[in-house]
Protein backbone atom coordinates (compact mmCIF):
# COMPACT_ATOMS: atom_id res chain seq x y z
CA UNK A 1 0.00 0.00 0.00
CA UNK A 2 1.18 3.37 -1.12
CA UNK A 3 1.47 5.87 2.14
CA UNK A 4 2.90 9.65 3.13
CA UNK A 5 6.38 7.98 4.13
CA UNK A 6 7.48 5.36 6.92
CA UNK A 7 5.85 8.08 9.49
CA UNK A 8 2.45 7.21 7.89
CA UNK A 9 2.55 3.86 7.16
CA UNK A 10 3.86 2.97 10.72
CA UNK A 11 1.11 4.88 12.29
CA UNK A 12 -1.53 3.33 10.16
CA UNK A 13 0.09 -0.09 10.75
CA UNK A 14 0.50 0.27 14.40
CA UNK A 15 -3.31 1.09 14.63
CA UNK A 16 -4.51 -1.61 12.42
CA UNK A 17 -2.27 -4.09 14.47
CA UNK A 18 -3.95 -2.49 17.87
CA UNK A 19 -7.01 -3.06 16.48
CA UNK A 20 -8.47 -0.06 15.54
CA UNK A 21 -10.36 -0.97 12.79
CA UNK A 22 -13.43 0.31 11.06
CA UNK A 23 -16.15 -2.08 12.27
CA UNK A 24 -18.87 -3.74 10.21
CA UNK A 25 -18.72 -3.31 6.26
CA UNK A 26 -16.34 -1.75 3.60
CA UNK A 27 -16.09 1.86 4.12
CA UNK A 28 -17.41 2.43 0.57
CA UNK A 29 -21.11 0.69 1.69
CA UNK A 30 -23.34 3.49 2.42
CA UNK A 31 -25.27 1.82 5.17
CA UNK A 32 -22.23 1.32 6.97
CA UNK A 33 -21.30 4.93 6.25
CA UNK A 34 -24.87 6.35 7.29
CA UNK A 35 -24.57 3.60 10.81
CA UNK A 36 -20.76 4.91 11.66
CA UNK A 37 -22.22 8.43 11.64
CA UNK A 38 -24.83 7.67 14.15
CA UNK A 39 -22.53 5.79 15.99
CA UNK A 40 -18.96 6.73 16.59
CA UNK A 41 -15.52 4.91 15.37
CA UNK A 42 -15.28 2.01 18.74
CA UNK A 43 -12.31 3.11 21.38
CA UNK A 44 -8.83 2.63 20.19
CA UNK A 45 -7.32 -0.26 21.02
CA UNK A 46 -3.61 -0.49 22.56
CA UNK A 47 -0.87 -3.52 21.53
CA UNK A 48 2.72 -3.18 23.62
CA UNK A 49 5.19 -2.60 20.79
CA UNK A 50 9.19 -3.11 21.25
CA UNK A 51 11.25 -0.28 19.90
CA UNK A 52 15.37 -0.78 19.88
CA UNK A 53 16.93 1.36 22.58
CA UNK A 54 18.52 3.96 21.51
CA UNK A 55 16.00 4.72 18.46
CA UNK A 56 14.68 7.24 16.10
CA UNK A 57 13.03 10.25 18.30
CA UNK A 58 10.91 11.30 16.07
CA UNK A 59 9.28 8.22 15.53
CA UNK A 60 7.88 7.28 19.39
CA UNK A 61 4.84 10.17 19.38
CA UNK A 62 3.21 9.30 16.50
CA UNK A 63 3.62 5.56 17.63
CA UNK A 64 1.83 6.35 20.90
CA UNK A 65 -0.63 7.73 19.63
CA UNK A 66 -1.81 5.07 16.76
CA UNK A 67 -2.03 3.03 20.31
CA UNK A 68 1.35 1.46 21.24
CA UNK A 69 2.64 1.53 24.69
CA UNK A 70 6.19 1.21 24.27
CA UNK A 71 9.01 -0.66 25.80
CA UNK A 72 12.66 -0.61 25.05
CA UNK A 73 14.53 -3.44 24.15
CA UNK A 74 18.71 -2.39 23.95
CA UNK A 75 20.58 -2.77 21.14
CA UNK A 76 24.20 -4.37 21.37
CA UNK A 77 26.93 -4.79 18.47
CA UNK A 78 24.84 -7.63 16.82
CA UNK A 79 21.90 -5.60 16.81
CA UNK A 80 18.30 -5.86 19.15
CA UNK A 81 18.66 -8.01 21.88
CA UNK A 82 16.67 -11.23 21.59
CA UNK A 83 16.47 -12.30 24.57
CA UNK A 84 15.18 -8.92 25.82
CA UNK A 85 12.80 -8.85 23.60
CA UNK A 86 11.08 -12.10 24.37
CA UNK A 87 11.08 -11.35 27.97
CA UNK A 88 9.25 -7.70 27.02
CA UNK A 89 6.00 -9.12 26.32
CA UNK A 90 5.96 -7.04 23.25
CA UNK A 91 3.57 -8.37 20.20
CA UNK A 92 4.96 -6.20 17.72
CA UNK A 93 8.51 -5.34 17.42
CA UNK A 94 10.26 -2.26 15.31
CA UNK A 95 13.30 -2.55 13.84
CA UNK A 96 16.01 -0.82 11.46
CA UNK A 97 17.81 -4.58 10.58
CA UNK A 98 19.87 -3.51 7.24
CA UNK A 99 21.00 -0.48 9.77
CA UNK A 100 20.30 0.25 13.07
CA UNK A 101 19.06 3.83 13.46
CA UNK A 102 20.93 5.35 14.85
CA UNK A 103 24.12 3.33 16.02
CA UNK A 104 24.60 2.26 12.10
CA UNK A 105 24.71 -1.58 13.54
CA UNK A 106 23.96 -4.51 10.68
CA UNK A 107 21.45 -7.39 12.47
CA UNK A 108 23.82 -10.25 12.60
CA UNK A 109 22.38 -13.45 10.68
CA UNK A 110 22.00 -15.26 13.97
CA UNK A 111 20.22 -12.73 15.38
CA UNK A 112 17.87 -12.17 12.65
CA UNK A 113 17.47 -16.12 12.42
CA UNK A 114 16.56 -16.08 16.73
CA UNK A 115 14.15 -12.94 16.03
CA UNK A 116 11.80 -14.96 13.24
CA UNK A 117 11.64 -18.27 15.20
CA UNK A 118 10.46 -15.79 18.45
CA UNK A 119 8.05 -13.85 16.04
CA UNK A 120 6.99 -17.58 14.23
CA UNK A 121 6.95 -19.54 18.17
CA UNK A 122 4.77 -16.07 19.83
CA UNK A 123 2.30 -14.92 16.73
CA UNK A 124 4.36 -11.76 16.85
CA UNK A 125 4.53 -9.24 13.92
CA UNK A 126 8.18 -7.76 13.36
CA UNK A 127 7.92 -3.79 11.61
CA UNK A 128 10.67 -3.34 9.12
CA UNK A 129 11.81 0.03 8.81
CA UNK A 130 13.45 -0.23 5.59
CA UNK A 131 14.83 3.65 5.48
CA UNK A 132 17.79 3.69 4.12
CA UNK A 133 18.58 0.68 2.07
CA UNK A 134 19.37 2.02 -1.13
CA UNK A 135 22.76 3.16 0.27
CA UNK A 136 25.33 0.56 1.26
CA UNK A 137 28.97 1.81 0.35
CA UNK A 138 31.63 -0.84 1.09
CA UNK A 139 29.45 -4.22 1.58
CA UNK A 140 26.40 -6.17 -0.68
CA UNK A 141 23.18 -5.22 0.28
CA UNK A 142 21.57 -6.71 3.59
CA UNK A 143 18.18 -9.03 2.42
CA UNK A 144 15.62 -7.64 3.61
CA UNK A 145 13.83 -9.71 6.77
CA UNK A 146 10.52 -9.75 4.88
CA UNK A 147 11.65 -12.21 3.03
CA UNK A 148 12.76 -14.40 5.28
CA UNK A 149 9.30 -14.81 6.70
CA UNK A 150 6.72 -12.67 4.95
CA UNK A 151 3.72 -13.54 7.34
CA UNK A 152 5.66 -12.18 10.06
CA UNK A 153 7.47 -8.68 8.44
CA UNK A 154 5.72 -5.76 7.83
CA UNK A 155 8.32 -3.55 5.44
CA UNK A 156 7.99 -0.21 5.37
CA UNK A 157 9.93 1.43 3.46
CA UNK A 158 10.13 5.21 1.57
CA UNK A 159 11.88 7.35 -1.37
CA UNK A 160 12.40 10.06 1.57
CA UNK A 161 16.54 9.25 1.14
CA UNK A 162 16.89 8.00 -2.22
CA UNK A 163 15.10 11.01 -3.72
CA UNK A 164 13.22 13.57 -1.25
CA UNK A 165 11.74 13.87 2.15
CA UNK A 166 9.36 16.30 1.09
CA UNK A 167 7.87 14.09 -1.13
CA UNK A 168 6.28 12.08 1.53
CA UNK A 169 6.09 9.09 -0.68
CA UNK A 170 6.02 5.50 1.05
CA UNK A 171 5.23 1.87 1.27
CA UNK A 172 3.77 -0.83 3.42
CA UNK A 173 3.93 -4.58 2.07
CA UNK A 174 2.07 -6.66 4.91
CA UNK A 175 0.86 -10.17 4.85
CA UNK A 176 -3.07 -9.79 2.62
CA UNK A 177 -4.84 -10.23 5.84
CA UNK A 178 -2.93 -7.31 7.77
CA UNK A 179 -3.08 -4.90 4.43
CA UNK A 180 -6.64 -5.02 4.29
CA UNK A 181 -6.87 -3.63 8.00
CA UNK A 182 -4.42 -0.94 7.14
CA UNK A 183 -6.38 -0.17 4.03
CA UNK A 184 -9.31 0.11 6.10
CA UNK A 185 -7.66 2.47 8.50
CA UNK A 186 -6.75 4.19 5.62
CA UNK A 187 -9.76 4.77 4.65
CA UNK A 188 -11.07 6.54 7.59
CA UNK A 189 -8.11 8.71 7.48
CA UNK A 190 -8.23 10.15 4.39
CA UNK A 191 -8.46 9.58 0.61
CA UNK A 192 -5.28 8.14 -0.42
CA UNK A 193 -1.85 9.54 -1.44
CA UNK A 194 -1.41 11.63 -4.02
CA UNK A 195 -1.30 10.30 -7.50
CA UNK A 196 0.58 12.12 -9.63
CA UNK A 197 4.24 11.98 -7.57
CA UNK A 198 3.34 8.26 -7.67
CA UNK A 199 3.08 7.87 -11.61
CA UNK A 200 6.10 9.87 -11.80
CA UNK A 201 8.22 7.68 -9.71
CA UNK A 202 6.35 4.96 -11.50
CA UNK A 203 8.00 6.19 -14.83
CA UNK A 204 11.03 6.88 -13.04
CA UNK A 205 11.17 3.28 -12.26
CA UNK A 206 9.82 1.55 -15.67
CA UNK A 207 12.92 3.95 -17.70
CA UNK A 208 16.16 2.67 -15.67
CA UNK A 209 16.12 6.63 -14.09
CA UNK A 210 15.76 5.57 -10.72
CA UNK A 211 18.57 2.82 -10.31
CA UNK A 212 20.75 5.74 -12.49
CA UNK A 213 20.07 8.49 -10.06
CA UNK A 214 20.72 5.61 -6.95
CA UNK A 215 24.01 4.58 -8.71
CA UNK A 216 24.82 8.25 -8.68
CA UNK A 217 23.56 9.23 -5.43
CA UNK A 218 25.67 6.36 -3.88
CA UNK A 219 28.94 7.10 -5.20
CA UNK A 220 28.07 10.95 -4.39
CA UNK A 221 27.12 9.82 -0.77
CA UNK A 222 30.09 7.92 -0.35
CA UNK A 223 32.30 10.53 -1.40
CA UNK A 224 30.73 12.61 1.22
CA UNK A 225 31.00 9.98 3.87
CA UNK A 226 34.63 9.43 3.13
CA UNK A 227 35.67 13.02 3.27
CA UNK A 228 34.26 13.26 6.73
CA UNK A 229 35.56 10.14 7.88
CA UNK A 230 38.69 11.44 6.88
CA UNK A 231 38.14 14.58 8.54
CA UNK A 232 36.75 13.21 11.75
CA UNK A 233 40.20 11.09 11.71
CA UNK A 234 42.81 13.70 11.20
CA UNK A 235 41.30 16.78 13.16
CA UNK A 236 39.33 14.88 16.46
CA UNK A 237 40.40 11.34 16.54
CA UNK A 238 39.48 11.09 20.23
CA UNK A 239 35.82 10.41 18.43
CA UNK A 240 34.84 7.19 17.71
CA UNK A 241 33.05 6.30 14.52
CA UNK A 242 30.89 3.67 13.93
CA UNK A 243 28.02 2.43 11.32
CA UNK A 244 29.75 4.13 8.39
CA UNK A 245 29.62 1.10 5.95
CA UNK A 246 25.53 2.45 4.49
CA UNK A 247 23.26 5.39 5.26
CA UNK A 248 23.48 9.11 5.00
CA UNK A 249 24.57 9.31 8.69
CA UNK A 250 27.06 8.10 11.21
CA UNK A 251 27.36 8.15 14.64
CA UNK A 252 29.88 9.15 16.76
CA UNK A 253 30.94 8.12 20.11
CA UNK A 254 32.71 10.93 22.33
CA UNK A 255 35.08 10.43 25.22
CA UNK A 256 33.33 10.05 28.09
CA UNK A 257 34.29 13.13 29.54
CA UNK A 258 33.10 15.39 26.91
CA UNK A 259 29.58 17.28 27.19
CA UNK A 260 27.35 16.10 24.83
CA UNK A 261 25.00 18.67 24.54
CA UNK A 262 28.02 20.98 24.02
CA UNK A 263 29.33 18.85 21.36
CA UNK A 264 26.11 19.52 19.66
CA UNK A 265 25.76 22.93 19.88
CA UNK A 266 28.88 24.01 18.81
CA UNK A 267 28.72 21.21 15.93
CA UNK A 268 25.82 22.98 15.41
CA UNK A 269 27.41 26.30 14.87
CA UNK A 270 29.82 25.20 12.40
CA UNK A 271 26.86 24.16 9.86
CA UNK A 272 26.92 20.40 10.46
CA UNK A 273 23.54 18.46 10.78
CA UNK A 274 24.28 17.05 14.05
CA UNK A 275 21.66 15.51 16.68
CA UNK A 276 22.54 14.14 20.55
CA UNK A 277 21.79 10.78 21.21
CA UNK A 278 21.09 11.47 24.79
CA UNK A 279 17.25 11.82 24.09
CA UNK A 280 16.81 8.73 21.78
CA UNK A 281 18.48 6.33 24.71
CA UNK A 282 15.80 4.75 27.52
CA UNK A 283 19.33 3.24 28.76
CA UNK A 284 22.37 5.75 30.04
CA UNK A 285 25.16 4.74 27.42
CA UNK A 286 28.35 7.39 26.23
CA UNK A 287 28.02 10.51 24.86
CA UNK A 288 27.70 10.67 21.21
CA UNK A 289 26.07 11.81 18.23
CA UNK A 290 24.27 11.64 15.01
CA UNK A 291 26.13 13.29 12.37
CA UNK A 292 24.47 13.56 8.81
CA UNK A 293 26.18 14.34 5.69
CA UNK A 294 24.00 13.86 2.84
CA UNK A 295 24.22 18.02 2.60
CA UNK A 296 27.51 18.35 3.52
CA UNK A 297 29.74 18.22 -0.15
CA UNK A 298 33.36 16.66 -0.03
CA UNK A 299 35.42 19.72 -0.53
CA UNK A 300 33.68 21.29 3.00
CA UNK A 301 34.08 18.41 5.15
CA UNK A 302 38.19 19.38 6.22
CA UNK A 303 37.51 22.44 6.80
CA UNK A 304 34.18 22.60 9.20
CA UNK A 305 36.06 19.60 10.87
CA UNK A 306 38.91 21.75 11.46
CA UNK A 307 37.43 24.70 12.72
CA UNK A 308 34.81 21.91 15.03
CA UNK A 309 38.28 20.72 16.31
CA UNK A 310 39.41 24.37 17.09
CA UNK A 311 36.01 25.45 19.14
CA UNK A 312 34.87 22.31 20.69
CA UNK A 313 34.61 22.71 24.29
CA UNK A 314 37.07 20.17 26.37
C1 LIG B 1 14.77 5.64 11.36
C2 LIG B 1 14.08 6.33 10.23
N1 LIG B 1 13.03 5.74 9.65
C3 LIG B 1 12.39 6.33 8.61
C4 LIG B 1 12.79 7.55 8.12
C5 LIG B 1 12.04 8.12 6.95
O1 LIG B 1 10.79 8.55 7.36
P1 LIG B 1 9.75 9.11 6.29
O2 LIG B 1 9.64 8.09 5.22
O3 LIG B 1 8.49 9.27 7.08
O4 LIG B 1 10.28 10.40 5.77
C6 LIG B 1 13.85 8.22 8.73
C7 LIG B 1 14.30 9.55 8.29
O5 LIG B 1 14.49 9.87 7.19
C8 LIG B 1 14.52 7.58 9.79
O6 LIG B 1 15.57 8.19 10.38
Amino acid sequence: MIVGGVAQGLHLTVQALAGRLPQGRAAHDLDWFVDRIANPAPRPGRVRLAVEDPTSLRQLPLLRAAGADLVAVPVDEEGVDIGALAASGARVVLLTPAHQYPTGVVLAPCRRAELIEWAVATGATILEDDYDAEFRFDRDPVGCLQGLAPDRVILVGSVSKSLAPGLRLGWVAAPAEVAESVRQVRGELDLGSPVIEQHALADLIRTGDYDRQLRRMRREYRARRDALVRALAEHLPEITVHGVSAGLHLFAELPWNWDEFSAVETAQSCGLAVEPVTPMRHAQGPPAMVVGFARLPPHRADGVIRTLAEQLPR
